[in-house]
């Protein structure tokens, strides 16, 4: 649903929470953070929440912090607990920090009668309880009995019409945290109102799953470089052999139908012109490179060649705003890395010049970005995955829209 960027200019953010001492507020974090060897591995989501927790801290809130851990499924997964990440919040936030083994009833109780302002405590998972993810509304009640306030910062967890992510807006009042602010703020001006030209970027493997990526951005932007295996089926789509590449058949009406709008829209579709194929993809394998007409029947296209990057970075001199979720190759497996770092190298550069504004998110994009060491070149990386997504398909997020609404 498309939707006018200025009205989520409309929602309260904490900003706006006064005289807050000793109020309850339940906290919506997204600290699904990566956990390996049983130590989170990215702190991105801790530390972009820590201006919240401070501020709350400073009007002296009595905060509980809200968030899932994984997909456990409605069930009690030890290995999801959020207590694993308790000492990585307290040496981020800076602060002391509770747990309590649950996120409802007598245990949140009893720990919040001890709480003094300014005090924060961490509930366990909230997707231990099936009734989160069904949004079950005696459930948001039992989570809100004990609040006073509802504070949304997880912009990535607001695309799911969760009770903790959706529901509580309904029952309390609802504000926006800093993080979800800045977030939807940078998204909204380079989406709703960028500066013109506009490129956007998108790479990934299926057409199928970025369909509504593809026909939303064909209309807002003057050039759209699709990459990645869903360049194949665009590929096919204008009759071209690629191989023994990875396209999909059933797509090919639905690219050319896409083609097609864009450039009603006079949107300027960049497809590969060159690629870098092998006939299995290792690390190390011997690569042959090749224009788009002369793929060897044999190979599979892993990455752009450099006379599309050039093609690219064409486009990319003349424009002022840059949108990019997905790796333009297999970006993991090295040398397929290499028109992906190149694009995002050109970025940074333009983007550190002040010629562009560049946002760019997707887990897959964000892995690439720091491949090719340029995330904090950009100027905005969103931490979010599926949100992000969505929010570029030009959906307004259920967790965004009831914090408008109310
Ligand atoms: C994410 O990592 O994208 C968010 O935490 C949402 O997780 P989910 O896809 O399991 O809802």
């Amino acid at each position: 649903m498309p939707f006018e960027g200025s009205s989520i200019m409309e929602f309260k953010t904490i900003d706006e929470l006064v005289d807050i001492k000793d109020k309850i507020v339940l906290l919506r974090a997204d600290l699904n953070v990566p956990i390996k060897d049983g130590d989170v591995s990215d702190t991105t989501r801790i530390e972009k929440v820590k201006p919240t927790i401070e501020s709350l801290i400073k009007k002296g809130a009595k905060i509980l912090v809200m968030s899932h851990m994984g997909r456990p499924k409605g069930e009690v997964v030890p290995e999801l607990s959020l207590e694993m990440i308790l000492p990585s919040l307290k040496t981020i936030w800076d602060v002391d920090v509770q747990f309590v083994n649950d996120c409802i009833g007598e245990t949140v109780h009893n720990q919040v009668a001890k709480m003094t302002a300014g005090d924060i405590c961490l509930l366990e998972n909230v997707r231990f309880h099936p009734e989160e993810e069904e949004n079950n509304p005696e459930f948001t009640k039992k989570l809100a009995e004990i609040a006073d306030f509802y504070v949304n910062d997880a912009f990535s967890v607001s695309h799911r019409a969760h009770s903790s992510s959706e529901g509580l807006g309904h029952v309390l009042p609802g504000y926006a945290g800093l993080f979800l602010h800045d977030e939807v703020m940078a998204l909204t001006n380079s989406l709703e109102s960028p500066k013109k030209p506009m490129m956007a970027i998108v790479g990934g493997s299926k057409v199928s799953t970025k369909l509504e990526l593809l026909e939303n951005l064909s209309q807002k932007s003057d050039h759209l470089v699709i990459g990645g295996a869903m360049a194949n089926t665009f590929l096919k789509a204008q009759g071209k052999e690629v191989g023994k590449s990875l396209s999909e058949d059933d797509m090919i009406d639905t690219a050319k139908e896409i083609m097609a709008k864009a450039s009603q829209n006079n949107c300027e579709i960049i497809l590969p012109v060159d690629c870098v194929t092998a006939d299995k993809l290792e690390e190390g394998v011997q690569t042959f490179t090749c224009d788009i007409e002369h793929i060897p029947a044999e190979n599979m296209i892993l990455d752009v060649g450099h006379k599309t990057v050039d093609i690219i970075d064409g486009a990319l001199q003349k424009s002022h705003t840059v949108i990019w979720n997905g790796p333009l190759g297999v970006f993991e497996i090295s040398p397929f890395d290499e028109g992906t770092s190149k694009l995002a190298q050109l970025v940074a550069k333009y983007t550190q010049s002040g010629q562009i504004m560049s946002v760019a998110g997707g887990g897959d994009t964000i892995a690439a970005l720091n491949k090719a060491g340029t995330v904090d070149d950009f100027t905005y990386v969103s931490a979010a995955g599926g949100a992000f997504l969505e929010w570029m398909e030009g959906k307004l997020l259920p967790g965004i829209k009831v914090l408008i609404e109310r």
